[in-house]
């Protein structure tokens, strides 16, 4: 493999629950190569969340290291860590996260308001608008952007969701499930955005209980125990 994106190493992950500690990752070890597509597959509470989570810089681990760029993300400061999740990680969820009181619009321009100051915002707010704009068209969306999510369908909120998570093209797309809320036909829509985005060279990392979704991807690795099955540990 090229120099990967993204690398885990013995990442492990335990929650206290109580007196009891429920270990769900145990060492997991894998790669993601630039430009690639991959699906982690798993069973429900086999810890894919967790993993793109951890992987996403939204969680810490308890052990062992994620690195990005060669970067190792639990090093930096959480400053410097929410950084690079703001400006290089998209993220994309099975039930979208937008905010309801916002426009489709307003809903794919926050991430650049969450990246930029208040003052950097609003002096290029034109062109971010248009960038807004224009990524929503790309998505067949031109036509909503004044609607509120409630308006929408299934399908039509998660197109808003990757438009967001697409606002600062980001070096990595993380989605967890995006179509498991989402009947077959329009699931099978949000993944030919996907794998279109993917053509474009969008790395895209997708954690899935879904082995027909995960198949779609270009290479899929399989989580199981709080450990990568043996294929995924030889692509490190
Ligand atoms: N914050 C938390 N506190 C305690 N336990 C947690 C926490 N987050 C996750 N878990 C537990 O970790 C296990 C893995 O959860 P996770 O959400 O990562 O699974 P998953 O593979 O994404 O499942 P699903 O396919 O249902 O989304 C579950 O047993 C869950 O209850
Ligand atoms: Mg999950």
């Amino acid at each position: 493999m090229a120099d990967p994106i993204i690398s885990c190493r013995n990442l492990s992950r335990s929650f206290k629950m109580g007196e009891a500690t429920i270990d769900v990752l145990r060492g997991v070890d894998m790669a993601v190569a630039p430009g690639e597509f991959l699906a982690i597959e798993g069973r429900s509470g086999s810890g894919k969340s967790t993993l793109l989570h951890l992987m996403g810089a939204l969680d810490e681990p308890t052990s062992g290291s994620v690195s990005f760029d060669g970067r190792d993300l639990f090093s930096l400061s959480s400053t410097e860590r929410a950084k690079v999740r703001n400006i290089s990680f998209g993220f994309v969820f099975q039930f979208y996260h937008l905010l309801p009181e916002l426009t489709v619009q307003q809903n794919a321009e926050i991430s650049a308001m969450v990246r930029y100051s208040r003052r950097e915002f609003r002096k290029h707010r034109s062109t971010l608008t248009a960038r807004a704009v224009q990524i929503l068209d790309s998505l067949g969306m031109s036509h909503r952007l004044k609607h509120r999510p409630s308006q929408l369908s299934g399908g039509e909120r998660q197109r808003v969701a990757i438009a967001r998570a697409l606002m600062n093209e980001p070096r990595v797309l993380f989605a967890d499930e995006p179509t498991g809320n989402l009947d077959v036909d329009t699931g099978g829509q949000i993944m030919s955005v996907l794998e279109g985005l993917h053509r474009q060279g969008q790395t895209i990392v997708m954690v899935t209980h879904d082995r027909a979704i995960a198949r779609q991807a270009d290479r899929v690795v399989v989580l199981k125990n709080g450990r990568m099955e043996a294929n995924a540990a030889a692509a490190v």
